[in-house]
Parts: C-alpha cells; structure tokens; sequence
C-alpha cells in the first residue's frame, strides 16, 4: 500500500469512489478536475495498492486549513486506513505552520464524527439545513496542529 498525491489518471476512480461514499453531496468528475487542476490550495493524496481506494482532499490558505474529502471504499472501511490519510493531511498541514483547521459533516455521519474527535476536533456549531437533502452539518474544528506522531490514541 503506498500514500502517493493524486495524479489525472486517478480522477475517474476518485468519482466514481465518491458517488458510492456521498450519496447526497457527491462531487461530478468535472467538478474533481476543477480541483485538481484550477485550486492552487487544494492537496489531494490517493491509497493505492495497484489501484487508488482511498482519498482525502484538503485546502492550505494561509494560517487556515479545510478537510474537504476524506473517502475510503466501502469494503476496506474500519481497518485504519482513514487514519493514515487523516495523519499524512496533518502532517502536510503541520509543516505549512498552520494554525487552525477546519472541516464540516454531516450531523449523521457517526464513524467521520468518531474520527475527527480522536484527532482532536471539536464541535464548534451546527450550520442548520447545511446539505442539499436538508440536513445539518456540525463545524469542526481543531486547534494547533501539533506533529502528527505526537497524537495520543495512535
Ligand atoms: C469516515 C471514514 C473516512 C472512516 O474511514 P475508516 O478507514 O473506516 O476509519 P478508521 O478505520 O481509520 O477508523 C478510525 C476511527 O474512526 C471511527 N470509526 C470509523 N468507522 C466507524 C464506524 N463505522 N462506526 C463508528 N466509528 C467509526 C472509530 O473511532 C475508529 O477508531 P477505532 O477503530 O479505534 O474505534 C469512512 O467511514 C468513509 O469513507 N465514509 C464515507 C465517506 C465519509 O463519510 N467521509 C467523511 C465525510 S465528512
């Protein structure tokens, strides 16, 4: 298994892993194009083993950092491989001397709400009637970035 930045031919998977893990707030292809080739701020690493099954997409402004997109395919779900994208972001976002970063989902979303908590996220607010479907989504927010090997539960 290898953590590599995302390539163009890794694009298409990437859409199509994200239909299957946002069924309400999926991004289009060409909406993961804009991304990669039009924001200069956004950081997109892939997991592959042959083949990408995993992605988290992340923007740098400044002192300020958004975890926009973190997926892992359905079947290699709870194995920690949403943890080891979660530490290579934060440690990309720790070098870059960022102060706060932020990120939001969907008040449901119980295992993302799990996994942001033991990274030391915290719920700011809720933004009410946030997705297209109606639904809230919680602000979460962390503090401080320290170096990501000195996270406790890991
Ligand atoms: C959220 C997601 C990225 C987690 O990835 P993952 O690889 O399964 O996570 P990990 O195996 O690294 O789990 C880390 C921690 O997250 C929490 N967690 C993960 N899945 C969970 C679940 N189904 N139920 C409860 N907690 C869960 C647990 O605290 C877990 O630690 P533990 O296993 O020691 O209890 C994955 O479920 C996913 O891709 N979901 C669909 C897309 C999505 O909702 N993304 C977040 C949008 S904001």
């Amino acid at each position: 298994m290898i953590i590599r930045e995302c390539e163009e031919k890794d694009l298409e998977t990437i859409a199509l892993l994200e239909k299957t893990s946002f069924p309400v707030t999926c991004w289009t292809l060409e909406q993961w194009k804009y991304e990669y080739f039009e924001n200069p701020c956004s950081v997109l690493l892939v997991l592959e083993e042959g083949k990408v099954f995993a992605y988290i997409d992340f923007w740098i402004l400044y002192e300020q950092a958004e975890i926009c997109k973190i997926a892992i395919a359905e079947p290699l779900r709870r194995r920690g491989l949403g943890t080891i994208l979660m530490k290579e972001a934060l440690k990309i976002i720790q070098k870059e001397g960022v102060e706060q970063v932020n990120l939001e989902v969907r008040v449901d979303n119980e295992a993302a709400i799990r996994l942001y908590k033991k990274f030391g996220f915290e719920i700011v607010y809720v933004k009410k009637g946030y997705y297209e479907d109606g639904e809230d989504a919680y602000q979460m927010m962390k503090k401080g970035v320290q170096h990501a090997e000195d996270y406790s539960c890991y």
